[in-house]
């Protein structure tokens, strides 16, 4: 595979791969088949709480089937939502999103949030303000998810929005380490701190929300309009969404944009030919604020990265 960095445990992953948060169900197939067989896309990031799951799976279905593409070429990705923390339910919920995929494994498993919610029928169980959580510890999830490794569910295994204390406390019992940590990572929010924990421990780091999720529509600072990002990227003739791609290769995180539109499926992959400068990847360095477009505070009313 080309553009490929390799896990700690071997696997290879492609380093530019494409988000499924927000993409709608009615456009998301003709998405992942232009992506994939189109553009060359083939590191795909899914998760069950997306509810797109079954459509995903429907083009993957017809890719695979049709021999266009094979299997173990693609990189999927899905993760456990935390209303399934139970380690009885882990293996469940991994079986229903590979039903929903129509895959026979994963490549990659992540722990969604470090946070167990009560199981029932609400996915966010909010009781008063605040989310109801489940008395589960992330040590007895992480067994579950072990288990699926060794019953070969899935390739690997890895976390997501976790802070370093978190993995503190992870590595002090993980049997099998894990390979990834995906967070919020844009110029906005570089985590250097995280990021070179990360990488002395050889967890790899996924970027999601490389853009600074311009769909979200908040108020506060538009990342794709930063005026030093638009002279960098006025100077390489290119957008503002590749220079901020460009600066997640440089560093060696693994951005994954999501779009569901053909052309910008294409310009966000369009990112391997040119290179950013040490003093450019400096200047992009240097525009960090520590802010979260994604910050669960807002919909749980708990301050989970604080
Ligand atoms: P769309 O799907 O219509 O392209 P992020 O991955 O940071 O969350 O950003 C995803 C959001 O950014 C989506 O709303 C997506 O919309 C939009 N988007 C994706 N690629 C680009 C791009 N190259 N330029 C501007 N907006 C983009």
């Amino acid at each position: 595979m080309r553009n490929t960095i390799a896990l700690h445990n071997g696997y290879l992953v492609p380093t530019l791969g494409l988000g499924t948060w927000n993409a709608d169900k009615k456009f998301v197939a003709d998405a992942i088949k232009h992506a994939i067989l189109e553009t060359g896309y083939r590191h795909i990031d899914c998760a069950s709480i997306y509810g797109n799951e079954k459509e995903i799976g429907g083009a993957l279905e017809a890719i695979v089937s049709a021999q266009k593409i094979k299997r173990e070429d693609l990189f999927v990705t899905s993760k456990l939502w935390n209303t399934d923390h139970e380690p009885e339910q882990v293996e469940r919920a991994c079986k229903q999103t590979l039903a929903d995929l129509a895959l026979d494994y994963l490549d990659l498993y992540l722990v969604h949030w470090g946070i167990a919610f009560v199981s029932g029928k609400e996915a966010e169980p909010i009781r008063n303000g605040q989310v109801e959580m489940a008395a589960i510890s992330i040590q007895q999830t992480w067994k579950a998810m072990e288990s699926l490794v060794k019953k070969g569910l899935v390739k690997s295994i890895g976390v997501a929005n976790f802070t370093t204390m978190m993995l503190v406390d992870l590595l002090t019992y993980a049997r099998i380490k894990p390979v990834i940590n995906q967070v919020e990572l844009h110029p906005y929010n570089a985590q250097v701190n995280l990021v070179e924990f990360c990488r002395h421990y050889d967890i790899s780091m996924t970027a999601y929300s490389p853009l600074g999720s311009p769909g979200l529509k908040q108020k506060g600072p538009v990342l794709l309009e930063d005026i030093d990002l638009k002279s960098i990227a006025k100077k390489h003739r290119r957008t503002v969404a590749q220079i901020v791609l460009r600066w997640a290769l440089q560093r060696g995180t693994i951005p994954i944009p999501k779009s569901t539109n053909t052309g910008r499926l294409d310009e966000n992959f369009d990112v391997f030919d040119f290179s950013l400068s040490e003093s450019e990847m400096r200047l992009i360095n240097g525009l960090d604020r520590g802010y979260r477009y994604v910050n669960p505070v807002k919909w749980w009313g708990i301050p989970y990265f604080d």
